[in-house]
This record gives structure tokens, C-alpha cells and sequence, in this order.
């Protein structure tokens, strides 16, 4: 495969907002400067304070923000140089997301949640019900799958929120403030579940966080202030090699 090691890779990624009407433009200066390389199958923590630029990052690397100057380059592809239709073709097949609202539609229920993708790709019923029973089952969620997002706990929710990102396969899952409205037991179980995910799968992971738990469980965190990277810190040990 192209691209080596590595999953995602930005190289002198700088970033201005537009805003204002005609005459009275102005630019707001957001990144600078961003080097990062995200290694296949690693687990990485976004933190800083509000502002910072994290979810800017966030939305450079899934292509729903294009940089205004720097490349970047995802799984051997120079995504910078793709168009709308090509992004949103690139970004069903390699990225699942993980909201902090859930996103979840409230008349279908878990099941049919998590089967939507797949329905909207195609997949044939039979292996749709395959794939979706074995994903809910392996995310402890089977015996949920008949009720409605309103019959479900808010790290219910959540997890669902997660398999329906996962049913698809993707190689890379990005979050922004995953576990920002769980309290601490459910937060435990999304991360269980993510490390579990990134371990049995190899899933690459991108997260921004607030939290100290969150970035427990990343290889490596990345510190951005005032849009520069400034510190980026080993976190538990990877089993990689
Ligand atoms: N669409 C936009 N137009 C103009 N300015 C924007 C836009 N999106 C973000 N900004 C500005 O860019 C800066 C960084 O925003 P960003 O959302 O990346 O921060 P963040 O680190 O995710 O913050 P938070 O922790 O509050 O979510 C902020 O000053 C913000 O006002
Ligand atoms: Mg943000």
C-alpha cells in the first residue's frame, strides 16, 4: 500500500479564515506551520485550549475545510488535490466519525441506525443483517437493537453512534469531544471500545479531547496553542513496532 507507515500526513499546512462581506474582508489567521504524521494504527490525542484550532485540524484532515496552503496526504493519496465529488467518495471509504451529539435519526431504531450505511451503499439484506448483528454483538449492543434512540442511555446512544461509523470498515475514525457529554462510567466503556477496536482491527484514531482520561489511552498527544503544534508527548506504550 502507498504511503508507508503512515495513515495521514500534513506537511506546512497553514490556515485563514474569510469572513465579512465585500469591502470589509478580513482573515483570521487559525494554523501555522502544521507538520504531523499520523502513523498507521495509532491512537492520537488533539488537546489546547478553546480556540486553538483543534477542530480546524480536525476538519483539514477529512477534507470538509481545504488548508490555503500545505499538502496533505491520507493513505498514500494527495487528498489536497481532490475535487468535492472525489472528497466525498474518499471520505465514506476511509473515515468513520464519532460526533458528540449523536447524530442518531430518533424513528429508526439501533439496528436500523447502525444498518444505514449500508443500506444507502447497496449492500445486499442478507449481508447487511450479517455485518450488523455481528458489530452490535462484538460492541455489546444486541440487546439493544430494537430500541429507539430515545429508549437508550446517553452512552447507549453513543455507542451506537459508534458502530453505525464503523459498520463501513473504515481505516481511519476521527472524534471531536467524543466522550464530552458521558459521565465517567460510560466514558470508560467508549474508550474500552475504542482501544479494543484500534487493537483488534488497527484502526487509526484522531481525537480531540479536553479530557485527561482520553489522552490516557492515546500513543501520542498532540498540544496545539494558538494554532502551532507545541508540544507533541508519548503517551502509554504503543504495540506497534
Ligand atoms: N468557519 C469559520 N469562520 C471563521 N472563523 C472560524 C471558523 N471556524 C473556526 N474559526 C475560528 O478559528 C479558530 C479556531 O477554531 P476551532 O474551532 O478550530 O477551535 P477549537 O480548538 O476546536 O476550539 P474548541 O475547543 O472551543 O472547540 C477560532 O478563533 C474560531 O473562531
Ligand atoms: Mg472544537
Amino acid at each position: 500500500m502507498k504511503g508507508g507507515d503512515n495513515m495521514i500526513e500534513l506537511s506546512g499546512i497553514n490556515h485563514q479564515f474569510k469572513i465579512g462581506t465585500r469591502g470589509k474582508e478580513r482573515t483570521i489567521p487559525v494554523l501555522h506551520d502544521i507538520d504531523l504524521k499520523v502513523k498507521k494504527g495509532e491512537i492520537i490525542a488533539i488537546v489546547g485550549r478553546s480556540g486553538s484550532g483543534k477542530s480546524t485540524l480536525l476538519n483539514l484532515m477529512s477534507g470538509y475545510i481545504r488548508p490555503s496552503s500545505g499538502e496533505i496526504t491520507v493513505q498514500g493519496q494527495a487528498v489536497t488535490k481532490l475535487d468535492e465529488g472525489q472528497w466525498a467518495d474518499f471520505r465514506l471509504a476511509n473515515y468513520g466519525f464519532i460526533f458528540q451529539s449523536f447524530q442518531l435519526i430518533p424513528s429508526m431504531t439501533a439496528y436500523q441506525n447502525v444498518e444505514l450505511p449500508l443500506v444507502l451503499k447497496g449492500v445486499s439484506d442478507a449481508d447487511r443483517k450479517k455485518r450488523v448483528s455481528e458489530l452490535m454483538n462484538n460492541l455489546g449492543l444486541a440487546e439493544y437493537a430494537s430500541h429507539y434512540p430515545g429508549e437508550l442511555s446517553g452512552g447507549q446512544q453513543q455507542r451506537v453512534s459508534v458502530a453505525r461509523s464503523l459498520i463501513l470498515n473504515p481505516p481511519i475514525v476521527l472524534a471531536d469531544e467524543p466522550s464530552g457529554s458521558l459521565d465517567s462510567e460510560n466514558e470508560k466503556a467508549l474508550l474500552m471500545m475504542i482501544q479494543q477496536l484500534n487493537h483488534e482491527l488497527g484502526i487509526t484514531f484522531v481525537i480531540i479531547t479536553h479530557d485527561e482520561q482520553v489522552a490516557s489511552i492515546a500513543h501520542r498527544t498532540i498540544r496545539l496553542q494558538d494554532g502551532r503544534i507545541v508540544k507533541s508527548e508519548s503517551g502509554r506504550d504503543s504495540d506497534e513496532v
